[in-house]
């Protein structure tokens, strides 16, 4: 039967605007496209979950604007339960000004009604966390509402990933709680403390990390964009699974996507070397098409390309 995930977490729309060139203080530009894309770490992740087949609920809060109605119609239409989003009277729904060029992307996210979420109303929806397969977490709400939902699902044994985005340090004896993080390498340094002076790549840096943590090193699993994920067996044997070539259209939710998906699989009670092959696989569909959630992968679209190693847009 299919997982149960629950989400914890921001809904953004995301205002994308497409330059070639971005324009120095006191200067204007023309810019070559705008869309108005749904978005944030949070609903892009209980999106990549449903797509993979997963009976998804989504906690998070929208304002009371039009952009918070869009938000939890994108939702409902991928069949995510929303009765654990509540709409923030007077204030705005979370935002994140995009803006691409062929070099990279630059993001700012101001949080609106995403700011006002509560442990209390985490507190609320215990019962959705509580009846969860696995409780699927980011940092764009406030930490201690993150710190409640955690607490809520360690007292009921549900098994928790954390993807520590945007970066930030987080409390030792809170770490403890998390099942799995899946930071990329700058948000590693930061949620450490910044004590990473080291080879991300050398085994005994992944061995090091787990230390840190206080916990095994295999509860780390490290995104590195293009190049794939690294993660350590029980033995702890570092392992590099390889990125995939793809064409990239806009990398935005990519990590996103290898979150839903490796949350998905492991919920699913598959390997961590397999999870981990599927959610590089799911994180490189992603980039083929505009949009945080554009290019997400259903499940039959993913096992497609594990099979082929093509994607839709190149057959
Ligand atoms: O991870 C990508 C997301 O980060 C975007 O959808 C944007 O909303 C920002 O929060
Ligand atoms: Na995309």
């Amino acid at each position: 039967t299919e997982p149960v995930i629950v989400v914890v977490g921001s809904l953004n729309m995301d205002l994308v605007t497409v330059t070639d060139h971005v324009p120095d203080a006191g200067e204007t530009v023309l810019g070559s496209s705008f869309h108005t894309f749904c978005g944030g770490k949070g609903a892009n992740q209980a999106v990549a979950c449903a797509r993979l087949g997963a009976k998804v609920h989504m906690i998070g809060c929208i304002g009371d604007d039009s952009f918070g109605q869009d938000l939890l119609h994108n939702l409902e239409a991928e069949g995510i339960d929303c009765s654990g989003i509540t709409t923030i009277q007077g204030q705005s729904s979370g935002t994140a000004a995009i803006t691409i060029n062929e070099h990279d992307n630059r993001i700012i996210v101001v949080p609106g009604a995403n700011g006002e979420f509560t442990a209390t109303l985490v507190e609320k929806h215990r019962e959705l966390i509580q009846a969860a397969d696995l409780l699927l977490m980011q940092l764009e709400v406030p930490m201690e509402t993150v710190k409640a939902a955690a607490f809520i699902a360690q007292e009921h044994r549900v098994p928790i990933m954390l993807n520590p985005a945007p970066a930030a340090p987080l409390d030792a004896a809170w770490m403890e709680t998390i099942n799995w993080f899946t930071p990329n390498e700058h948000e590693l340094s930061i949620m450490l403390g910044n004590q990473l002076k080291m080879e991300t790549d050398s085994p005994s840096a992944m061995e090091h990390w787990g230390a840190l943590l206080g916990t095994c090193p295999e509860r780390i699993i490290m995104t590195k964009g293009a190049d794939g994920a690294l993660w350590t067996t029980a033995d702890g044997q570092v392992q590099h699974t390889k990125g995939l070539n793809v064409e990239v259209k806009d990398t935005t939710g990519a990590g996103d996507t290898f979150n839903g998906a490796l949350a998905v699989s492991l919920a699913e009670g598959r390997s961590l070397e397999e999870a981990v092959k599927r959610s590089v696989a799911a994180g490189a569909l992603s980039v083929t098409r505009f949009g945080a959630q554009g290019g997400m992968p259903t499940r039959t679209e993913l096992e497609a390309f594990l099979q082929t190693g093509k994607t839709s847009s190149s057959s």
